[in-house]
């Protein structure tokens, strides 16, 4: 199911915390940065927090800039972005800046939990129960299908921050470091103690503003399973983009692979013709790249714009064989293969067959095939 694209922000201190204990939010960024946030804010369908952040700060998530919210406009959207708060108690105080600033307010909460939300906020706000606990991917896909939300702004606080990352489901974190410290272990941190991806997050962006620090990560690791992370979608992607460096062929698919390591590292990647070699394979260009006795290998997943090949006959082994020899247990693929040059081909079949796991994306199939367009019109 497709999800929103999911975007964390917070303001952190050096030691690492979103506030301190006092009555008053402690004011983290600077003048400049509150701005970005606002563009930030202008750009998505709708911004999230916790019940925690109503009750501590009492926020009022607006888009400031009158331009931008006319922008908005202009382009058929809202002025202001939905706010969405996610509550298990549903003790929400109605007199709250939130339910009476900006456009629509949407609260998801449990079974009980809205029965407790609805009698307090009237029509203030649309209350959804999503069960009898909440769940974060089933509130991802309700503000997906229901509510059209394509990209979500995070805005704390730390729980929810804690949750959405350890889950997988952040996509993108914009940490914004300030130039002071708290020092009171009763303050709340922006990440709480978790089961957190092992390796490194990629850093994709630093930018100074004013006498702050912002930092854009895009979290790594793959998914463990059936179910995937927003990481597997970001690296389907880049199969996809791979698939689109191909030396064209008028006999042959373009594809492109990545295979990275279950802590998130990129052991390799390949596409297909590669590096002059008219019928070298996308996964067996990566997988050529790795020595087989790699430690990483048996926990690793195989990104492939296109399903692996079942049957070939330009080498002797397809790389649905070639994936289960090196060990890889886990693949991602955005399109099945079509009957155009073999019909029948079942990559995905072998590879189950070998006790591997075979993700399917199709929301990424229009990538994988654009490049491919000549061969499957
Ligand atoms: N510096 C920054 O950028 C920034 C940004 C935002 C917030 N903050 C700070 O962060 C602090 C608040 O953070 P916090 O961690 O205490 O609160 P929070 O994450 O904002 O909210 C936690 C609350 O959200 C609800 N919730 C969270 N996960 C849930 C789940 N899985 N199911 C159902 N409900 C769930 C619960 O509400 P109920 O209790 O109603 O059940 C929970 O108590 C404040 O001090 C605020 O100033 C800082």
């Amino acid at each position: 199911m497709p999800l929103p694209y999911v975007l964390l922000s917070a303001a952190v201190s050096l030691d690492g915390y979103l506030d301190d204990t006092g009555p008053d939010r402690l004011l983290l960024s600077s003048p400049a940065d509150f701005d970005r946030v606002d563009a930030v804010r202008a750009s998505v369908d709708a911004i999230l927090i916790g019940a925690g952040t109503i009750r501590a700060d009492n926020p009022r998530l607006l888009v400031n800039s009158a331009e931008r919210r006319a922008a908005r406009v202009a382009s058929g959207r809202p002025a202001y972005p939905l706010k969405v708060t996610v509550t298990a108690t549903g003790d929400l105080d109605p007199g709250a800046h939130f339910w009476h600033t900006g456009g629509e307010k949407l609260v998801c909460t449990t079974d009980k939990g809205a029965e407790v939300a609805s009698r307090l906020l009237g029509d203030t706000a649309d209350v959804v129960a999503l069960g009898a606990d909440l769940d974060w991917r089933a509130l991802l896909e309700h503000l997906h299908d229901v509510r059209g939300v394509e990209r979500l702004m995070v805005e704390g606080g730390g729980r929810v921050h804690t949750q959405l990352l350890t889950q997988g489901l952040a996509d993108e974190l914009q940490l914004v470091l300030a130039p002071l410290l708290v020092g009171d272990p009763a303050a709340p941190r922006l990440f709480g103690p978790g089961e957190y991806q092992g390796g490194r997050l990629r850093l994709v962006e630093t930018r100074r503003i004013e006498d702050v620090v912002l930092m854009r990560y895009e979290p790594t690791a793959p998914g463990a399973g059936p179910v995937p992370t927003a990481a597997d979608r970001r690296w389907l992607r880049t199969a996809c983009e791979l698939a689109a460096q191909c030396p064209p062929s008028e006999t042959a698919f373009s594809v492109g692979a990545v295979v990275v390591a279950a802590d998130g590292t990129e052991l390799a990647r390949g596409h297909s013709r590669e590096g002059g070699d008219p019928v070298v394979h996308a996964e067996e260009a990566a997988l050529a790249r790795i020595d087989p006795a790699d430690p990483a290998l048996p926990g690793a997943t195989v990104y492939s714009s296109l399903e692996p090949c079942a049957r070939r006959a330009s080498r002797p082994a397809p790389c649905a064989e070639l994936i289960l020899r090196s060990g890889a247990r886990r693949v991602v693929t955005a399109w099945r293969e079509p009957d155009t040059f073999v019909a029948g081909a079942d990559g995905t079949g072998v590879l189950r067959d070998g006790g591997a796991e075979v993700v399917v994306l199709p929301e990424f199939e229009a990538l994988a095939k654009a490049p491919n367009a000549h061969l499957t019109a």
